[in-house]
């Protein structure tokens, strides 16, 4: 069975490129993050290409997976960047990203970030209100800067076919401006001298299950650049959904480029995507610890929780369970749930899976993305170690450590 170019079974054993994933459990434990960064590099290929004529620039969306093995990854195959804080620009730089390659976005930039930032030479700032043009500008002007390059953010009042807490373009939301906000400081530009009023900038949200709501947006931000020849560029955001359900459909991007490609003729396009890069490279591996049948139902308690992987707590989000072994035979409905305090701490419900015992092995499938970037220390259960196949698909190593309890009580005194 395969799952994907990089994530199949071989001899019923679960593989990521050509390493046994029970191997990797049998050294590191578990829970552990595992990550291909050979299908990380096919991923970003194939949307380069796909967007080749478009001619525009990816800036990978950090938020997604900040590791900084990830990053070393897509900043040697020549990705920039798209940063939601100081901290994540500061991952990137380590990573051996251009500054000029570094996209700044975030509805709530501090003075200090933004001071950084300009002080790195980052090649945009995604700007989402007016008095951030003003730290900006003031910051450039302390630090000799010129030309400091923005795209505003339009919030285009569309509400997109995703989750609701995935939804960032309609009116009620916090993001961005609205057009005539946007239409207003396009008349003001000279207030600014040390900015470039260059782009527009545009994110409908996450996981998008059409194109609709892009296209109304850029159709909205189209005619309102009309009169600005300035505006050269448009950044289309992130949003590209992946195939979460074995027999999910990945949409063609083929489809998507010719729509934009007759929109956007004459302008540089950037994109932002994030899951679509890394969600189908990673999984979270994980040990049966518990079979429990009650009330009438069949509990499988693991030892990964809402801490490691919290997109099925917070966004009813579904996750695929395939055992490092496969087997063969009879089925049962089972809750993969996990150790945390919690009702929602439910990984994957009413599943159809193999009978599983305690000491079984399992991955989550698709955890590349928001997986170890939303994780979090709830319950003082250290952070899940990281392990990377390397792009050859020949290695693996460690990339980051599974966190100690002197970790977790390294801030306190
Ligand atoms: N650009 C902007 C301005 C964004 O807000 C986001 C995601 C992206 C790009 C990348 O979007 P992507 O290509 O990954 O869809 N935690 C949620 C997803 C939140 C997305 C936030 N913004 C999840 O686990 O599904």
């Amino acid at each position: 069975m395969v799952f994907n170019s990089s994530i199949r079974y071989v001899d019923g054993s679960l593989r990521i490129d050509d390493v046994a994933v029970a191997a990797i459990a049998r050294e590191v434990g578990t829970p552990t993050y595992v990550y291909s960064l050979k299908r990380i590099g096919a991923n970003y290929e194939r949307l380069r290409e796909a967007f080749a004529p478009l001619a525009g620039q990816i800036h990978y969306s950090v938020k997604a997976n900040g590791s900084l093995a990830v990053l070393r990854s897509l900043a040697a195959a020549g990705a920039g960047f798209d940063c939601v804080s100081a901290g994540e620009i500061d991952r990137c730089v380590r990573a051996g990203a251009r500054a000029e390659d570094i996209v700044f976005a975030g509805v709530g930039k501090t003075r200090a970030e933004i001071a950084f930032a300009v002080s790195q030479g980052i090649g945009w700032f995604n700007v989402e209100n007016l008095a951030e043009l003003s730290y900006i500008n003031n910051a450039a002007a302390a630090m000799g800067a010129d030309a400091v390059k923005v795209a505003l953010r339009l919030n285009p009042q569309v509400t997109a076919n995703t989750h609701p807490y995935m939804a960032t373009g309609h009116g009620a939301a916090k993001f961005g401006l609205t057009a005539d906000a946007v239409g207003e400081i396009l008349t003001r530009t000279s207030d600014f001298s040390r900015l470039d009023f260059a782009g527009i900038h545009l994110h409908v949200g996450s996981q998008l299950g059409d194109t609709a709501a892009t296209l109304t947006a850029l159709d909205a931000a189209l005619e309102l650049v009309a009169g600005h020849p300035r505006v050269r560029t448009i950044n289309l955001g992130g949003g590209l959904p992946v195939a979460y359900r074995f027999g999910d459909e990945q949409p063609s991007l083929g489809g998507l480029v010719s729509q934009l490609d007759s929109r956007l003729r004459g302008y540089e396009v950037l994109l932002e995507p994030g899951r679509s890069i890394v969600a189908d490279a990673g999984v979270l591996v994980a040990e049966v610890l518990y079979v429990k049948r009650q009330a009438g139902q069949v509990f499988t308690i693991i030892d990964a929780s809402m801490s490691e992987l919290v997109r099925p707590a917070l966004y009813d989000a579904h996750h695929e369970v395939a055992p490092l072994r496969k087997t063969i035979g009879e089925t049962v409905r089972a809750q993969v749930a996990g150790p945390v305090c919690e009702s929602a701490d439910v990984l994957a419900r009413d599943r159809q899976l193999p009978r599983l015992q305690a000491g079984d092995r399992v991955a989550l499938l698709t955890a590349g993305a928001y997986g170890m970037s939303m994780a979090s220390n709830y319950n003082a259960r250290p952070r899940p170690a990281e392990v990377v196949v390397s792009e050859s698909g020949a290695e693996w190593r460690v990339s980051r450590r599974r966190e100690s309890f002197d970790d977790l009580a390294r801030f306190e005194k």
